[in-house]
């Protein structure tokens, strides 16, 4: 018998699989006169499967249509992460079978993007040898040419890390989504430098999008129908635009280039304004980046979502500082107290992790309590997985036995469901808008889709379709699931 900590675990990966699709190979239109056949699947953030719409849409200038047949491929690529360890043995395991594929199709290329590309660079072609291109996150406009190398029989590398780089010119191509919701990139790369945290290594140095290329691809996605958007970075509340570069080169720039500058509250509102029957959302949110006006912004606008992922990592302010996350557990407190404040129904996520270097049961303590401060709507929790090359991996022994760090997830876990489950409760005998995404996996007779603050709610179809904006009557609950019935269209949108 499975151990229950293993089930929950199980439970725990799966959801934050559903909630990402991990591993899901896109396929789009093809486009006239294109005869190669391109598989690209994902792994990891929501940034990656963005990305992959940007690779998709310059391989197709390069005669690529995608498929969703391993066995037809003849470019296969593999967008990786590497934020724990578990998600590097997943792509590990891809490979293999993309080996046992090669041996029926041994024309068939290879090529590795993301992240672990970018942490692992040439060393990927020695140790896995069905490797035949590497390509870091920013580098993926040189794949014409890579494929060129590959062509000629070369392997082919490209790990540079760029400065201004963030594909604000390449129009992305919707892969295998429902047509209704999209994301759009604003950021890419990290500042913040948290000590367990690979991505600054492997994404590079902050930089914003140009925001009218954001407002030409939300507008793009107006006109094809969409109804919601979600605005992506590692870190959105610090977005900055003033003409392109680095953030940290803006700082010493002139006034006159401050009072043309446009930062993440004022990107929110060109957004909200420039299509009022859009939903808008963002991810993701730091606490210490996070200015009131953002909360203001949400406030005003009916179109912008009441619900922030607003991850802590954790309760203790001794091993926030530890992680170098720049505010204290009070202070943390104080911003959840502002944003209920300012948006009363406002749905609060986090992310968490068990078991950092020196974490003692006294500091668990703390961030179980803070979760029962908070009690927030929903959450991913992670065990500590040590990374190469982090400021904790050099500095920090990773002393906290396995057994402990998973007997602490459990536990989170539990306390994070019943959270959930009193959030959820909260809506019975409510009426609340809800945007039709899809049909529910249950019952064909019902639609699914999601309130604002991001739970998913389901209800006999009627008369309804995809991309409606419908009120619904909350009748029922799960644990995470709303069940109603509709009363009628959504007079905000
Ligand atoms: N700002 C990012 C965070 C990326 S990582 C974003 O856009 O979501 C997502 C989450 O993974 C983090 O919030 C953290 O909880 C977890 N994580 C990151 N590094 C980790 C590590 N070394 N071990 C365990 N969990 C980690
Ligand atoms: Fe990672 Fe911290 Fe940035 S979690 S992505 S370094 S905000």
């Amino acid at each position: 018998m499975k151990k229950r900590t293993d089930v929950l675990k199980e439970a725990i990966e799966e959801k934050v699989i559903d909630e990402k699709k991990q591993g899901e190979s896109l396929v789009l239109e093809a486009k006239e006169g294109n005869t190669r056949k391109l598989f690209i699947e994902s792994y990891g953030c929501q940034m990656n499967f963005s990305d992959s719409e940007i690779v998709a849409s310059i391989l197709a200038n390069e005669g690529f249509n995608t498929t969703q047949r391993l066995e037809d491929a003849d470019l296969v690529l593999v967008n990786t992460c590497s934020i724990r360890d578990k998600a590097e043995q997943t792509v590990r395991k891809r490979l293999e079978k993309y080996n046992a594929v090669k041996r029926t199709n041994p024309k068939m290329k290879v090529g590795v993007l993301g992240c672990m590309a970018e942490r692992l660079k040439s060393k990927f072609l020695e140790e896995e040898k069905i490797v035949d291109m590497v390509v870091g996150p920013d580098a993926y406009k040189d794949l014409p040419n890579l494929l060129k190398e590959v062509e000629e029989g070369r392997d082919a590398v490209n790990v540079i890390l760029s400065k201004d780089e963030t594909y604000g010119d390449v129009a992305p191509v919707r892969l295998g989504g429902n047509g209704i919701t999209a994301f759009v990139s604003i950021t890419r790369g990290c500042d913040n430098m948290c000590t367990f945290c690979v991505v600054p290594f492997t994404r590079g140095r902050e930089r914003s999008r140009d925001p009218q290329s954001i407002l030409e691809e939300v507008n793009d996605l107006a006109t094809k129908g969409y109804k919601e958007i979600t605005l992506l970075g590692q870190n959105v509340d610090s977005y900055l635009w003033y003409g392109g570069g680095l953030k940290k080169d803006f700082k010493n720039a002139s006034e006159m280039q401050q009072a043309t500058a446009t930062d993440f509250a004022q990107l929110l509102e060109l957004v909200a304004t420039a299509q009022p029957k859009m939903r808008i959302r963002f991810s993701t949110s730091n606490p210490q980046d996070m200015k009131e006006d953002v909360l203001h912004a949400i406030a005003k606008h009916k179109n912008i979502c009441n619900y922030i992922h607003l991850p802590v990592q954790s309760g203790s302010t001794r091993i926030l500082k530890a992680m170098n996350r720049q505010h204290t557990r009070e202070e943390y407190m104080a911003l959840i107290d502002k944003v209920h404040e300012i948006i009363p129904d406002c749905a609060i996520s986090q992310d968490m992790i068990t078991g950092f270097p020196s974490e003692t049961e006294v500091d668990h303590q703390d961030t179980l309590s803070l979760m029962e401060y908070v009690k927030y709507d929903f959450g991913f929790m992670f065990m500590y997985s040590e990374r190469p090359g982090t400021m904790a991996a050099r500095k920090l022994e990773d002393d906290v036995p396995e057994a402990v760090k998973k007997r602490r997830l459990v536990e989170i876990v539990d306390l994070q469901q019943k959270h959930s489950a009193f959030r959820t409760k909260q809506f019975l005998g409510k009426t609340v808008e809800v945007l039709i995404e899809k049909e529910s996996k249950k019952n064909e007779d019902e639609w699914s889709g999601r309130t604002q603050q991001n739970t998913v709610a389901v209800f006999p179809k009627e008369h309804y379709k995809p991309g409606d904006f419908v009120m619904v009557k909350i009748n029922e609950c799960t644990t995470a699931t709303l069940i109603g019935e509709a009363v009628g269209y959504s007079e905000n949108m």
